[in-house]
């Protein structure tokens, strides 16, 4: 039953998410996508470790972005956005844009899972993967998690829950004590149930119920909404 509610989705979702959040002409190229990638695995790597709690202001931006995670020469038909020249994943656009109101560090989660490029086959692969409730590897790892107080934590909506690399995410780290503010970027679920989904996996964490969402088709225009809600958080 589950599968066979899966294959109408299935549908209506390639058919939606293929408008994307950028359009064909907005997609990068291979090349350049995979330069950016490489360059953010770069900082996140050394100025994660690096950056004390007073530089950072306390705050992990961590996020989830299928353009960080997918086979080589099928990113440019991924979902990607460009903003300023840049081409990016939706969920790493909404990172930015909170790190620009909001300052601290940015952390890619990303996994030894070479997610598809193809739009269709990756909505496949993630029903499976969800099916069969895995914990793709993390690649990528916070080192200095005591450093942060608040830690925002981004994530596509992928078949109306958090990507099972989220699972891996939220499994690896104990946040008991710390705050963490959800965002995503849905096209058209929302958070699903999410932010409830993060509770359970983090008992001990304060989990903000007002987190932001964002449909993928309004990611370049975010920027405003973004701010507005970060200065609401108070943090
Ligand atoms: C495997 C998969 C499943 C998806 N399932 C949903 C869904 O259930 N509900 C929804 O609103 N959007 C769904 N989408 C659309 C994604 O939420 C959207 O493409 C994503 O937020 C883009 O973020 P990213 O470019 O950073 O990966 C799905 C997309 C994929 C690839």
């Amino acid at each position: 039953m589950r599968k066979s509610i899966k294959n109408v989705a299935l549908c209506m979702a390639a058919a939606l998410f293929l408008t994307a959040c950028g359009n064909s002409q907005e997609a990068a190229t291979t090349a350049e996508a995979n330069s950016t990638d490489a360059a953010k695995i770069e900082s996140v790597q050394s100025d994660g470790a690096e950056e004390s709690a007073e530089d950072s202001g306390n705050m992990l931006i961590a996020y989830f972005t299928a353009a960080e995670n997918s086979v080589v020469d099928a990113v440019s038909s991924a979902s990607v956005v460009t903003i300023d020249g840049e081409a990016k994943g939706c969920v790493q656009a909404v990172a930015e844009m909170i790190q620009e109101t909001a300052g601290g560090e940015l952390f890619s989660i990303q996994t030894s899972v070479e997610y598809p490029g193809d739009i269709g086959e990756l909505i496949d692969y993630a029903a499976i993967e969800q099916d069969e409730n895995e914990r793709p590897e993390l690649t990528t790892h916070i080192e200095n998690l005591e450093d942060y107080d608040v830690i925002f934590v981004g994530y596509p909506n992928w078949w109306y829950d958090m990507p099972m690399v989220m699972y891996s995410f939220f499994e690896e780290y104990d946040f008991s004590g710390k705050t963490i503010i959800p965002f995503n970027v849905h096209n058209g679920s929302r958070f699903s149930s999410t932010i409830s989904t993060i509770q359970e996996l983090e008992p001990e964490a304060m989990v903000i119920e007002d987190g932001f969402t964002v449909s993928i088709n309004n990611v370049t225009a975010a920027e405003e909404s973004v701010k507005e809600w970060v200065d609401a958080l108070n943090y």
